[in-house]
């Protein structure tokens, strides 16, 4: 096929056209507008939580940090199996990120081992919960809903709170992922974030959005989006904040794409079912499935080749690449950035195997079932 398979790729359709237009039209292209009114609107509705749009998956997760009360030299427990951003923002605060294990089942967390470290590896007081190694207060925990994997976090949330440990969903790549209860991804916890970057399951080019619980959030994420500014008029800051709000062009694509966002979802488990069905035989390779009982979007199909190492998976990547099949290996692990090696780990093993063997493919949403076949075939023929 003389074609080229993307791994995720946007399609703009006239809506986004549109709405950009018009806002470029009106003159109305800054962070703030009809379409950034709208779109929030929109995804409040659809997530059924109060939320405030940002210019980026990044600067929600720096922003739910801040309304944790993350300070410097606090640490924060976060999965070793995320995307940089999610540490990254930890050092932004001067805090120390603990690297913990993914699930044996899944790319996500390992809960069990999350709460083996909080029970025998911290004590708690009125303040809070501390390190019982480096004396140090645990403030928050990131959870990374990985490739859209929605994991239940309901157990582990009910022990944080007790703990006074703030649960952060980092649900970047997993709009439109629900438990069959209808709990959105980024909601089960005191806050979460969501991505719309240009490769996620629905996109503003680039943006993010915070969701949070209380209006006192609300109004406070607000003012930090916008420079720590309280009174437009008479510019009386509050305090130190950011250059965070979404655009009213970027709002403008996502008010577009939102409204196919259900259909994207039907269309992306379809294509899972046909990975799944062309490679459930195959003695080599198993199928990194979604978790049971919940509804999650499919952003990203990942196979696990068995038997592999690191320099044999590099080596398919680049020979899929060159035959126009675009995949990816999971991220390198946080824990083994150069750095980052000076940070806390615990009990980390799943997640040293997973970056050697993780292989994830082609799965944008307008992929035909006889391209899913002509690609699923190609890799067949490869991975020996
Ligand atoms: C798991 C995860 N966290 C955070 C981010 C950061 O989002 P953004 O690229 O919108 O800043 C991304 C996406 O890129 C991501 O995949």
């Amino acid at each position: 096929m003389n074609k080229l398979f993307f791994l995720h790729e946007p399609k703009i359709n006239r809506p986004e056209k549109k709405n950009v237009l018009n806002s470029l039209n009106s003159g109305w292209i800054s962070p703030s507008g009809k379409n950034v009114r709208e779109f929030e609107k929109k995804l409040s509705n659809f997530t059924n939580s109060k939320l405030v749009l940002t210019n980026s998956g990044t600067s929600a997760l720096h922003l739910s940090l801040i309304l944790s009360n993350v300070k410097n030299d606090d640490e924060v427990l976060v999965s070793s199996v995320t995307f940089i951003a999610s540490v990254n923002v930890i050092l932004y605060l001067g805090a120390r990120p603990i690297f913990f294990d993914s699930s044996e089942k899944s790319l996500n967390g390992d809960i069990n081992k999350i709460l083996t470290f909080i029970k025998e590896e911290t004590f708690s007081t009125r303040k809070g919960t501390f390190n019982k190694k480096t004396k140090k207060r645990i403030k928050a925990l990131i959870f990374t809903h990985v490739f859209g994997n929605i994991s239940d976090l309901s157990f582990l949330r009910n022990k944080l709170k007790k703990k006074k440990i703030k649960l952060i969903e980092d649900a970047a790549e997993a709009v439109g992922s629900f438990l069959k209860n209808k709990t959105h991804a980024g909601t089960q916890g005191d806050y979460g974030v969501l991505s719309f970057n240009t490769n996620k399951i629905i996109t503003t080019s680039s943006g993010g959005a915070i969701l949070l619980k209380s209006m006192q959030d609300y109004k406070r994420a607000q003012i930090l989006i916008s420079q720590g500014k309280s009174d437009n008029l008479f510019f009386i800051h509050e305090e130190m904040g950011f250059n965070y709000g979404m655009s009213n062009i970027n709002a403008g694509i996502g008010l577009g794409q939102i409204r196919n966002l259900k259909k994207i979802i039907e269309l992306k488990k379809k294509i899972h079912e046909r990975y799944h069905k062309n490679f459930k035989d195959n003695d080599k390779i198993t199928f990194l499935n979604f978790e049971k009982k919940t509804n999650p979007n499919f952003w990203l199909n990942s196979l696990f080749l068995k038997n592999y190492d690191y320099s044999k998976l590099k080596k398919i990547i680049k020979t899929l690449n060159s035959q126009g099949i675009q995949v990816r290996p999971l991220w390198f692990p946080c824990h083994k950035q150069s750095f980052l090696k000076k940070f806390q780990r615990y009990s980390l093993i799943n997640v040293n195997e997973y970056h050697k063997k993780v292989l994830c493919l082609p799965s944008s949403f307008f992929l035909k079932m006889k391209e899913i076949d002509y690609i699923s075939n190609l890799i067949k023929k490869i991975v020996k």
